[in-house]
């Protein structure tokens, strides 16, 4: 059926200013990492990403490698961009990334110039759109030197093939130098997109600091702790639940002190007249320094529980002290070692 977006779409949603830029990001933003790849139905995501626009979500977050197979979330993207967004292209902010295996060899992975450049073109290729409003250096490799990645990441720029430059799981030492080589470029530092949630909070011994220094906006990703901070897990784990079907989520995720502080937490939301998950979402934002939430969501009725987040963003002190009890280090960060590096 020929998609009409919703006419309020612009009421739905509400928008932050991206570090010192002059792009505003919605205050929540849809991730395509899991959901959206070959594996899954298309028109299962399909709804998800009309329903997403619907409600004034303008950022749509993908990567080479996300599917899986790796390439399969653009390829669907691409093929919704073709036939639902293709009137509505000024009004998104398309994402992607390179830096993870992608294709065999040594030019499949890493931050050499030689990866990158062939990276953004199957990109584009695959998207079927001219240039993507940001791509990030998905992560730093040490061996790699940072003149290179930071010198192509321009050239992207310069050639039209992205707005906007960004990077993925810096520390803030590389973060900062990664800033002053796109500088001698040219080119902004936009954004970069750390993992940060209730149970993972290393932005905020050092990252967030530095970005607000910068000017670079924060795009923060797995709010929701990839649905360990939803209902989700509270009595038992669901057969259709990540926990159940992909690696990304560790059976130790779900320890008993990790389920003892989501159930205290669920019982906060639950006075504040919200999900988990919108608490989740909304303590994210608490900090001006967020530009957004970067979420995923298997469903339309996922993805409507969590942007109803938006209904309630506020937090007494009194709430955020209580919530420190349980807003603890929960193991769950994979890309812990990565920003560190
Ligand atoms: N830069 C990077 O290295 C990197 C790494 C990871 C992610 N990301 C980005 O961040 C995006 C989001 O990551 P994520 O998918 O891990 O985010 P998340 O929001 O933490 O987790 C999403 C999962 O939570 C569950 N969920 C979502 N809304 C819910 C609700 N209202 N109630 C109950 N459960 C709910 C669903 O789990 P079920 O599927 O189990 O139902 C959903 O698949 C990715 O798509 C990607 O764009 C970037």
């Amino acid at each position: 059926m020929t998609y009409c977006p919703e006419p309020n779409r612009y009421h739905q949603n509400r928008f932050r200013r991206c570090g010192d830029s002059a792009l505003r990001l919605p205050l929540i933003s849809l991730g395509l990492w899991q959901n959206f790849g070959g594996v899954n139905a298309f028109e299962d995501g399909r709804a998800v990403l009309r329903h997403a626009f619907d409600r004034g979500v303008t950022h749509f977050d993908c990567a080479n490698m996300y599917g899986p197979p790796g390439g399969s979330a653009e390829v669907n993207l691409g093929r919704m961009m073709r036939t639902d967004f293709s009137a509505h292209r000024d009004e998104l902010i398309i994402s992607s990334k390179a830096g993870y295996e992608m294709w065999p060899g040594p030019y499949g992975i890493g931050a050499s110039r030689k990866h990158l450049i062939a990276s953004i073109d199957q990109t584009l290729d695959r998207l079927g759109v001219d240039y993507v409003d940001i791509f990030y250096a998905h992560r730093p490799w040490p061996d790699d030197p940072m003149e290179e990645t930071m010198a192509a990441m321009a050239d992207i720029v310069r050639h039209g093939k992205a707005l906007y430059v960004g990077v993925s799981s810096f520390s803030p030492e590389r973060t900062r130098r990664a800033a002053e080589l796109l500088r001698s470029e040219g080119v902004r530092l936009l954004i970069h997109q750390p993992s940060y949630s209730m149970f993972n909070r290393h932005i905020e011994a050092g990252l967030l600091d530095t970005l607000g220094e910068l000017g670079v906006g924060c795009i923060g990703f797995s709010a929701l702790a990839q649905g360990l901070l939803t209902d989700r897990y509270i009595d038992s784990t669901p057969s259709t639940a990540r926990a159940s079907e992909r690696s990304s989520f560790s059976a130790e995720f779900l320890s008993e002190d990790n389920l003892r502080r989501v159930r205290a937490l669920a019982d906060i939301a639950r006075r504040r007249g919200q999900s988990l998950a919108q608490m989740a979402i909304a303590w994210v934002l608490r900090d001006a320094g967020v530009t957004s939430a970067l979420i995923g969501a298997r469903t339309v009725e996922q993805l409507d529980d969590s942007l109803n987040s938006l209904n309630r963003l506020d937090f007494t002190s009194g709430e955020l002290a209580e919530i420190d009890q349980y807003a603890q280090e929960g193991g769950i960060d994979l890309w812990r070692e990565t920003s560190s590096l």
